[in-house]
Formats: C-alpha cells, structure tokens, sequence
C-alpha cells in the first residue's frame, strides 16, 4: 500500500510516515528559526511545562492582530487564565452529557449510509466522515440543521487560509494568511454571538444555553466568551473527527490482517481506532512559544522562539513505542498524545471516541467488504499541521 507506506505520497514534510526516524529528537532550522520537536519525552516535556512554553502563539504568528485572535480562545491560553475559562467549558461539556448522544450518534450514522443506498461506490469524506461530527456538534450546540453548509463553508475557508500558512513563508504573505484566518474564523464567532445573545433571552435544552449558564466559583462566561468557545468546539470539533475516521478507514484498508482482526473481534474498534490515532495521526503538530530560555534535548532556546511539536512524529519514537511503524490494532497501552497533553488535552477527546468507536462498529455492520476505489485516487490534506485526504472514494459491498 503505497499511500502510507515507503512511497508517502502525503506532505513530504512528514518523514515519519516513511518509516524515518530525525537525527535529533530536537532541531533548529537555521533558515526560519523555528524549534521542531520529533522525540516523546521531549514533547511531553514541551506539552507539560506551560511556564517555560506558553500556548500564546499568535504573538509570534499574527502580530499585529494575535491580541484578537487570542481572546477567548482556549488554545491561546496560558494559566491562570485558561484554569478559568477551561473550567467553565468543561462544566458545560461533560463527558457523561457525550455518553448519553451514543444512540443519536448511531441514528445519524445510519441515516447518512441510508442515503447512500444501492450504490456500490462513493466519497466517504463527503458523504459520512464529514457530516456526522457536524451534525452531532451543531444539535449539540443548538444551531439550526439548515445552516450546515454555511459554517461548513467559513471552516473551509479557514482550514484553506491554514492550508496556505506556513511559517517559512516571508513576512507579508504570512500575515497574509494569519488575516484571512482570522477573518474566517470572525465569521462564525459573529453568527455564535447572535445564538448566544437569543439563549440569553430565553434559554433552550442545547450546550449553548448550558453555556450561558454555567457558573464556576460565582464566574460566568461573557457572550463573547462562549462564541469564542463554541466556535473553537465547531472548529475542532468536526474536521479532526473526520479526518481520523478518514485515516480509520485508510489504515484498515492499507493492512487488511488488521482488518480482519477487527471484524472478527468487535472489542478491537476502540483500540484500533486509537491505533490508528498514533499511527496516522490527524492533527500532526501543536505550536508553543518560550516564555524564556530553556533548554531541550541538550540544546539551549531562547526566549520567544516558536516551538512546533510534531506529536504525529512523537507517536513513532522507538523510545516509547515497541516496532512503532507497525500498524498493531491490538496495541495496549496506547499512550500516544494525538488528543495533545497537559492542560490543553482535547476537551472533546470522549466525543472523537464515541463518533469514532460508533461510526466504525457500524460501517462495518453494514458493508462486509469495503476498499478504496483504485480509479479516484484520494488527495492528500494541504496542511503541514494536519494528516488526511480531501476525499476518500471507496468501493462497498
Ligand atoms: C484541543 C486534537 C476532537 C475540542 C486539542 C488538542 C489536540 C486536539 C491535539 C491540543 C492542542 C494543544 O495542545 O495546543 C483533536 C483530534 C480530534 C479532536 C485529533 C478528533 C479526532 C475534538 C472534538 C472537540 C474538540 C470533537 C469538541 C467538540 C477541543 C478543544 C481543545 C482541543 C476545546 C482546547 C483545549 C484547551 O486548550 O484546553 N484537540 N481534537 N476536539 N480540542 Fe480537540
């Protein structure tokens, strides 16, 4: 299988997936200045020490407009401040209310593949992957069904304007992409803000009037505050969700003993598909920035250095990981860090789980057979921060 094999025909950026091992867990690139971490502990050390590496990564990034693009958002934060907001969230987003959606989320699953009914060959990006976690998020959050194709459109928007960034690129086109993505990603905090002002007003059954009333030491969230959080749950919460059921069907595909090891034996799903997590991770990269200087790995940093963690890297390291280029559905313990680590860990890690776990049990209750359809080859995500294809046409039986 050549797409996740010697012959990566994803970002060439990510040697890992070739089987490759850096040269040093920790490098500088001399040409950018930037800090690339590849090795386990060193990320865990980067990931778990938020005095020296702080989550405020738009001053460096989008200078000129970071100070907006950090309000709110919790990736942008660093303690204490993101204690508290975080607290507040994850009061609102508990993983019991994401156990109790298990039947909602089977119901949609089946519905989406009901559509699909007497065809033998589809996308199962656009068709499955896509609209399942965007449907789950927007009923959670309470957003009409009808605006779909709108905030599917601004993420799109967002993740192309992220697509094109790269920090290697000169000054101006950088801020370039940094402004169109924050223009995007405006748009829905705004269509979030006129939801948010109406539960004000009279409070419904959805997350976005848990929101609304949350209360956490006698703290509340300001509308903003929840725009700012509901659209991070509406960004991250439905294209990672696709792309690793994306990469699920992928990686299952590529190794068919694996497969078949999982067909016979359902109680697999759920480590497979955290196998796959390590294996093909679909976020590849977190970001930080010293606060000041430190040392990783026997190298010395300075202050104010932007630190890209490849965790998809990390998640390969023979020191933490037995035979770690091979795709093992029965791996246990798991303890890659694609869900991130420290106090930045995924907020909606249980809800990936349970859409993942779900998705697959029934993808493969319904299609005995399923491979990728050798006529549409897929294309491959443009992001260095993100492993996955556009599109995955496949043929079922
Ligand atoms: C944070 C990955 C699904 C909401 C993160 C981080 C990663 C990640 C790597 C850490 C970022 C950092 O350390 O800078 C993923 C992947 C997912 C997924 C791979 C799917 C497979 C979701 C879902 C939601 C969600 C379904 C919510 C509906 C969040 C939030 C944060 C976060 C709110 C920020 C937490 C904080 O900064 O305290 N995610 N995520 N994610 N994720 Fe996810």
């Amino acid at each position: 299988m050549t797409l996740l094999a010697d012959q990566w025909a994803g970002n060439p950026k990510h040697f890992w997936m070739r089987g490759e091992r850096p040269e040093h867990p920790v490098w500088r690139d001399e040409a950018t200045d930037i800090w690339h971490v590849y090795g386990y502990p060193e990320a865990l050390e980067v990931l778990n020490n938020t005095e020296v590496y702080s989550s405020q990564t738009a001053r460096r990034f989008a200078p000129e407009n970071g100070e907006q693009f950090a309000e709110g958002n919790l990736t942008q934060l660093d303690p204490p401040e993101h204690r508290e907001l975080r607290k507040l969230a994850a009061h609102a987003f508990t993983p019991r209310m994401v156990a109790a959606l298990e039947p909602r989320v089977a119901e949609i699953t089946h519905e989406l593949i009901d559509q699909l009914q007497g065809r033998d060959r589809f996308d199962l990006v656009a068709n499955l992957a896509y609209p399942l976690p965007i449907i789950v998020i927007s009923e959670m959050l309470g957003v009409p069904a009808s605006d779909y194709p709108l905030f599917k459109q601004w993420v799109d928007d967002m993740m192309a304007a992220n697509g094109r960034y790269d920090l290697s690129d000169d000054a101006e086109k950088q801020a370039q992409d940094a402004r169109d993505q924050i223009e995007a990603s405006e748009r829905i905090t705004e269509y979030l803000l006129e939801h948010a002002g109406e539960r004000r007003k009279r409070g419904r059954d959805d997350l976005l009037t848990r929101f609304v009333e949350a209360e956490v030491d006698g703290q509340r969230l300001t509308d903003y505050q929840i725009a700012k959080v509901c659209n991070l749950l509406l960004v991250a919460g439905h294209a990672t969700t696709a792309m690793l059921l994306t990469n699920s069907v992928l990686c299952l595909d590529a190794f068919p003993d694996q497969q078949a090891k999982v067909r016979a034996d359902r109680s697999l799903v759920l480590t497979a598909f955290e196998e796959v997590h390590r294996f093909m991770t679909p976020v590849s990269a977190v970001y930080r920035v010293t606060s000041t200087e430190t040392e990783l790995a026997g190298k010395r940093i300075p202050p104010e250095r932007m630190v890209i963690v490849w965790t998809a890297a990390a998640n390969r390291d023979d020191r933490q990981f037995t035979d770690p280029n091979t795709f093992d559905v029965t791996r246990d313990p798991n303890p890659h860090i694609g869900f991130g680590r420290g106090i930045h860990f995924c907020l909606g890690a249980p809800l990936a789980r349970l859409e993942g776990r779900v998705a697959l049990d029934i993808i493969f209750d319904r299609y005995a057979v399923l491979g990728l359809d050798p006529q549409t080859p897929p294309t491959f995500v443009p992001s260095q921060d993100l492993i996955s294809v556009q599109d995955l046409h496949i043929t079922v039986g």
